[in-house]
């Protein structure tokens, strides 16, 4: 077997409890998404990313992990985990989980029974807890703020009554972070990675993978911001910590136990030679790199983040990876401006992400071309940064509604129960998979096309990218396997490079290549 399979491989990022509902509660889960393999298997993907399906009381639906190896029964059990792995396998679709190091649930085991002990126990040096600021403790250790809004410290009851300790959370308050300075949190992921991978399982994506390792003493942050992404020299000290990367590497060593596995990290770094450093060759095999997803459909700016995430890869000889949205960012259609023009830009989008070289991330519904759903009634949401933020921010919930399957009304063929866990709007009656099968030019349609063109062309070989003239709104590169790919971000229609068009994300008249359209060239 090919163990680098995932250098050029099309994942499919799966949110479970959105893709397909097996078991009629509202919410999908593991043998929906059996049910779903026919269709992604004539989609062309090459890999599953599964978000976590372990035990967890769902404060951040699964990123608050209470038992690591076992299924939460909302998604299955054990049993219908080796079914999908053993079905994907047969169509030779690889499966990859979520893994989240940096926190546990505040359910766990080892959490409740920090909370049982007493201040300096063994039980709390599996998490961060420190005693309060101000002569009464009653203040936090530090400024740090929670991702998710608030401060990133809670402080616990004593077990005797007394006002107690804090304890540090990146996230949500039921999200304790792990002390990565005790040996015991290393030796139980180790555990877990051998779990799942014993069982068959192609890899993992490794949450906050830029978190885990924290600064001595916890210095303040010198500029409050809740958000993750690292901005150009950041000075944020909640994450990107140098020890992290002796964390990857013992991780690493794990998987050379299992030469075809594959670590992919969440890591929200901007500047390239940081981020290089995940990808170094005995840390991540690969690391996503948001630069994409922050770039506004202008010609300039996506450049540039496609020259940097190469950039930052080439300085290790690593792997380019690719992705427009996952369950945590708006969707592409909504992001690149809504309607009509936000669609097509998308699906230019899309032409320019699969003409790159590497691996690249799909997120379930984008090849849908559904857009955001940013209409929810407020008792609606979800996402604990809905409560954490006082109300201020949203949160995620919009990108990540259940996948329109079939039919004319809500809930679409996705569950045989009305009330979907986030309901469904009844204007995507017009973009359900049946639908869009049935009509040539769906968005559907055309990913399909482009996956397959991706697969079978040799045009698409080579990792070297060249960039070639073009005016200031136009993006034209040329892969060294032979494939041209040219963006037009412009306000009028522009001239097509020579050659033979092997397919346009848009209509593609006389010659001429339409504004928020792209298109493919040999
Ligand atoms: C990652 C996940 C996000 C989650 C957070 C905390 O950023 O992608 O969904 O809320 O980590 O685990």
């Amino acid at each position: 077997m090919d163990s680098r399979w995932w250098s050029h491989a099309l994942f499919y990022q799966v949110y479970p409890r959105s893709f397909r509902d097996s078991d009629s509660d509202g919410v999908g889960d593991l043998d929906g998404v059996s049910a779903g393999l026919d269709y992604l298997e004539s989609l062309g993907v090459d890999a599953i990313w599964l978000n976590p399906v372990m035990v967890s009381p769902m404060a951040d639906h699964g990123y608050d992990v209470a038992d690591p190896r076992d299924i939460d029964p909302l998604f299955g059990d054990l049993a219908a985990m080796d079914r999908l792995v053993e079905a994907a396998h047969a169509r030779g679709i690889k499966v990859t989980m979520d893994l989240v190091p940096n926190h546990t649930s505040s359910a766990h085991p080892w959490f409740q029974a920090a909370l049982a002990a007493a201040p300096g126990s063994a039980e709390r040096e599996r998490y961060i807890f420190r005693d309060g600021a101000g002569p009464d403790g009653s203040r936090p250790p530090n400024n740090w703020l929670s991702i998710f809004g608030g401060p990133a410290w809670t402080r616990v009851t004593e077990p005797d009554g007394s006002p107690g300790q804090w304890y540090l959370h990146l996230f949500d308050a039921e999200q304790p972070d792990l002390n990565w300075d005790n040996p015991e949190v290393f030796a139980d992921l180790e555990t877990t990675l051998r779990f799942w991978l014993d069982r068959g399982v192609d890899g993992f994506r490794i949450d906050v993978a830029h978190g885990m390792a924290k600064p001595p003493g916890l210095p303040d942050m010198p500029t409050a911001k809740p958000e993750m992404l690292l901005a150009e020299m950041d000075d944020d000290p909640r994450f990107n910590h140098d020890g992290v990367h002796d964390i990857h590497r013992a991780i690493r060593r794990v998987f050379d136990d299992y030469p075809c596995a594959v670590a992919i990290g969440e890591v929200w770094v901007y500047d390239s030679e940081q981020f290089s450093r995940y990808v170094r060759p005995d840390e991540l095999h690969l690391g996503f790199n948001f630069r994409l997803v922050r770039a506004d459909f202008d010609a300039r700016d996506i450049r540039s983040a496609i020259e940097n995430s190469l950039a930052a890869v080439d300085l290790v000889d690593a792997v380019p990876t690719w992705t427009l949205a996952n369950h945590d960012v708006e969707r592409p259609p909504t992001r690149y401006g809504g309607g009509t023009a936000g669609l097509a830009r998308a699906r230019a989008m899309a032409l320019v992400m699969l003409a790159l070289p590497g691996a690249v991330f799909l997120y379930n519904g984008e090849e849908l071309g559904l857009p955001n759903v940013d209409d929810l009634p407020d008792e609606a949401l979800q996402d604990p940064v809905w409560e954490r933020s006082g109300h201020t921010r949203r949160g995620r919930d919009g990108c990540r509604i259940p996948m329109p399957w079939s039919g004319e009304t809500p809930p679409f063929g996705f569950s045989d129960h009305p009330d979907t866990w986030l309901p469904m709007p009844p204007e995507w009656a017009a973009l359900t998979v049946e639908k869009q099968l049935a009509d040539p030019a769906s968005t559907l349609a055309f990913y399909r096309r482009a996956i397959g063109l991706r697969r079978a062309r040799e045009e698409f070989s080579g990792s070297a990218v060249e960039w070639l003239d073009s005016p200031t709104d136009v993006l034209v590169f040329h892969r060294s396997g032979g494939l041209v790919c040219v963006l037009n971000a412009g306000a009028v229609p522009i001239p097509l490079p020579e050659g033979e068009v092997l397919l346009a994300s848009g209509p593609v008249l006389d010659g001429t290549l339409p504004p928020d359209t792209a298109a493919w060239l040999v």
